[in-house]
């Protein structure tokens, strides 16, 4: 019998009037329903939210630490079930399932630690000018507000332990809306953060349609939006509501940027593997997985030969094996677009050196060569398993290349020269530099996010939590300092 799962709204259980089937994207089979909240059930969750934001703003930091180690700690208990939950929804493979279920853990484990740190206070002597003597100023941080958190399908777990652990450790109210193909592994996480003693109202996953979003998008009781998915409906957002506190993470179409002195066989082994690995991962459906390799004329051939076999050698099919490599995009739809662009960039003069074909929801990983200037292959973010090769002579020409894109999310640059690692972290017009290895690289407390079309604001624990809150200054007078 298929599970219906309820949503949580104000950290109890509910369901609503109507349902909405789960697909797992390799068979097309029905993996749950989802109960949809209606109009009145999300009313009840912001009114609860918005009511509770000054008592959840006061809770004391070891009230908020202990709930987020509690749901690292019952993540990491649940781990396997859940790793399965996001592979049956999303259709990565379970490899990959896994490691997202593990970094879950590290952010609220490290939004435990943040918490307990967040707020101390930091003193600024004002008696700098003879106005100021006797004061001294502390600033401290306060939160911004309830945060509405709209979550993306690339992983469905991961990507809302990014907006709901940072706003549990500042105390600001969350309302988390999953992608709708998507929204098993969020509704587990309301299991665990129901086990909590967080109060009523501070959290809610709510399944709502997409078309009913620009309504709570514009709820003035929800001053903060942290919005991942795509620049387009980012941006659609962001201009509806340009005085809310929005924070964008959006799309990149990421650069390897392979160097001349990166050339020894052990160093193109490493890079060629990296490059495949990290095109391919979750059928390249990560803002930052590779899309574009950038390489120095002088390697560039064998670099080539070496990234075509080991894109040959990903293992395709069924993401719950084990070793399955590249799994199904998340729909039919999604192939069948990256089918179509690859097509155009092909009928326009690219050369397809590896893969290219479409089986369903599955796209073969794919490498192409020579695209030419203006295709969508070439402008847009192709969000599957496809690299765009590019040859350049020098780092002049390289970094201009890697520049040369709407987007500026993460770049990797292999090198082993440090001043051209620097050069790269001024020169590159990206949120994050990634020396020695692919762009794909995250550490759940580095700061994410991207300029360009790629985004506006950060997150990463402790730059969540900053964005999320906002500096307040106490002024004190007549002190003897
Ligand atoms: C994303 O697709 O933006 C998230 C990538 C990640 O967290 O690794």
């Amino acid at each position: 019998m298929t599970t219906t799962y309820a949503f949580w709204l104000a950290g109890r259980q509910e369901t609503g009037p109507e349902t909405h089937d789960v697909h797992h994207p390799y068979d097309g089979s029905v993996v749950a329903k989802v109960s949809i909240a209606s109009e009145a059930q999300v009313e009840e969750a912001v009114a609860a939210a918005y009511a509770v934001k000054d008592e959840f703003a006061a809770t004391p930091a070891y009230v908020r630490a202990a709930a987020l180690d509690h749901v690292s700690k019952r993540l990491a208990e649940r781990s396997e079930e859940i790793a399965q939950l996001i592979t049956a929804e999303n259709g990565k493979p379970i490899k990959w399932a896994r490691g997202e279920v593990g970094r879950a853990v590290s952010v609220f484990r490290w939004a435990a630690e943040e918490a307990r740190r967040f707020n101390s206070g930091e003193g600024q002597r004002l008696d700098t000018d003879a106005g100021g003597t006797g004061r001294l100023g502390i600033v401290r941080r306060f939160n911004r507000g309830v945060v509405l958190g709209i979550a993306p399908f690339n992983f469905p777990l991961n990507l809302v332990a990014h907006k709901v652990a940072p706003a549990i450790a500042v105390g600001a109210p969350i309302i988390l809306k999953p992608a709708p193909a998507t929204p098993l592994s969020a509704l587990v996480l309301g299991e665990i953060l129901a086990e909590t003693d967080l109060p009523a109202g501070s959290w809610s996953v709510l399944t709502v349609p997409n078309d009913r979003m620009p309504a709570l998008v514009q709820d003035p009781r929800l001053p903060v939006i942290s919005f991942t998915g795509s620049d387009k409906v980012g941006y659609s957002i962001l201009d509806s509501v340009p005085r809310k506190h929005v924070t964008l993470e959006l799309g990149g179409n990421a650069a390897a940027v392979v160097l001349g002195d990166w050339n020894s066989e052990a160093d193109l082994e490493w890079a060629a593997s990296r490059i495949a690995t990290f095109a391919n991962y979750q059928g390249g459906q990560s803002c930052i997985s590779v899309q574009r390799v950038i390489a120095d004329a002088s390697v560039y051939d064998q670099l080539v030969e070496k990234v075509v076999a080991k894109v040959g050698a990903q293992v395709t099919g069924d993401p719950t094996d084990d070793a399955v490599d590249v799994g199904p995009l998340v729909s039919e739809d999604a192939a069948k677009r990256v089918e179509s662009w690859v097509d155009e960039a092909v009928n326009a003069g690219a050369k397809l050196l590896a893969g290219g074909k479409r089986d369903g929801a599955n796209y073969a990983p794919t490498v192409v060569a020579e695209v030419p200037d203006g295709v969508t292959l070439a402008t847009e973010e192709v969000f599957g398993p496809v690299l765009s090769l590019q040859k350049v002579d020098g780092v002049d020409e390289a970094f201009a290349a890697a520049n040369d894109s709407k987007f500026g999310l993460q770049a990797g640059v292999f090198t082993h020269d440090v001043q051209v690692a620097f050069r790269a972290h001024r020169e590159l017009e990206v949120g994050g530099v990634v020396i020695g290895d692919a762009p794909s690289y995250r550490a759940d407390q580095m700061p994410y996010g991207g300029v360009k079309d790629s985004g506006i604001g950060r997150e990463g624990v402790a730059y969540a939590m900053a964005d999320y809150t906002y500096e307040r200054v106490l002024v004190l007078t007549g002190l003897a300092l």
